[in-house]
């Protein structure tokens, strides 16, 4: 199991295939394993990369850190300098998402290319902070079984519910595995998290907006406001597919991914960079 130690905490990320990388940054409450369709299925000569984000899966977090969407982006950029990755396509889901958009905000040369799937730029309404104030003293209080009941409706399509129990039970285990500590944290992680609408515009690397027809969470709409606001982005729809539209429809969500990675220009040769230290743990 590969691993690092960032702000003395372990690290952990899967890796599968060979080629130019590609960083799947999960949502919430999952982890990495909510990327194994893809890894599984990257027939097309890339290099899956899919961490746990602080946490969450096999990632521990220092009871003394701090959580927001801008830490969890500096892991990634620590654990690329780990695997001296330059540069690589950033594919986030949902949290992922707000996380692939902190990371271009803080981190813009090392993205190749984006795929923002179910999730969106805007940062949370009033009442939806509440929710997450909520939702993590709930968590607290009663556990993560509790919590991943609560969510799990909305996650999914309607059809996925009905015919696809393994993809249900999946779900369902990762929102389990994560300790209710980390929903708490990263759940008012979430609540801080800016508005990212004005950095759509700033966004000058070929993107992709994917979105389940049927995500009640981050509908549509959200992700075509997405696509008109940056410059160089296309969208796909994945029809019968809800919040998880990866998971839901993998040859789908594979084949349009797949599309889009061939597509994208080669990349231009770039210096070799000095290696940076790692985050002591305390900085
Ligand atoms: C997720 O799937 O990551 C969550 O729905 C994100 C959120 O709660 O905003």
């Amino acid at each position: 199991m590969p691993t690092i130690a960032i702000e003395g905490a372990r690290f952990h990320w899967e890796e599968a295939g060979a080629g130019d990388p590609v960083l799947f940054i999960h949502g919430f409450p999952f982890n990495a394993s909510q990327w194994q369709p893809q890894l599984g299925g990257l027939s097309f000569g890339w290099r899956g990369i899919a961490p746990d984000l602080r946490g969450f899966g096999h990632s521990d977090v220092r009871p003394d850190s701090s959580f927001t969407m801008d830490d969890m982006a500096d892991d990634l950029r620590d654990l690329l300098d780990h695997l001296a990755v330059e540069q690589a396509v950033v594919c986030g889901l949902s949290m992922g998402g707000y996380v692939a958009l902190a990371f271009w905000r803080r981190h813009g040369l090392r993205v190749r290319a984006l795929v923002l799937c179910d999730t969106r730029a805007e940062a949370d309404t009033t009442e939806g902070r509440r929710s997450r104030q909520e939702l993590a003293a709930r968590v607290r209080a009663e556990g993560s079984a509790a919590v991943a009941q609560s969510l799990l409706p909305s996650l999914l399509a309607e059809g996925t519910f009905r015919d696809r129990p393994d993809v249900v039970a999946t779900v369902r285990g990762m929102m389990e595995f994560t300790p209710p500590e980390t929903l708490a944290r990263a759940s008012l992680g979430m609540a801080e998290r800016s508005d990212a609408t004005a950095l759509l515009a700033t966004i000058r690397v070929p993107t992709l907006v994917v979105v389940g027809a049927e995500d009640g969470l981050t509908p549509p709409t959200h992700a075509e406001s997405m696509v008109a606001a940056i410059r160089a982005a296309r969208l796909a729809v994945i029809p019968r597919a809800g919040h998880l539209a990866n998971l839901e429809d993998p040859a789908t969500f594979n084949s349009v991914l797949g599309e889009f990675l061939a597509d994208l220009p080669k990349p231009a040769p770039s210096p070799a960079r000095p290696v940076r230290q790692q985050r002591s743990p305390h900085s």
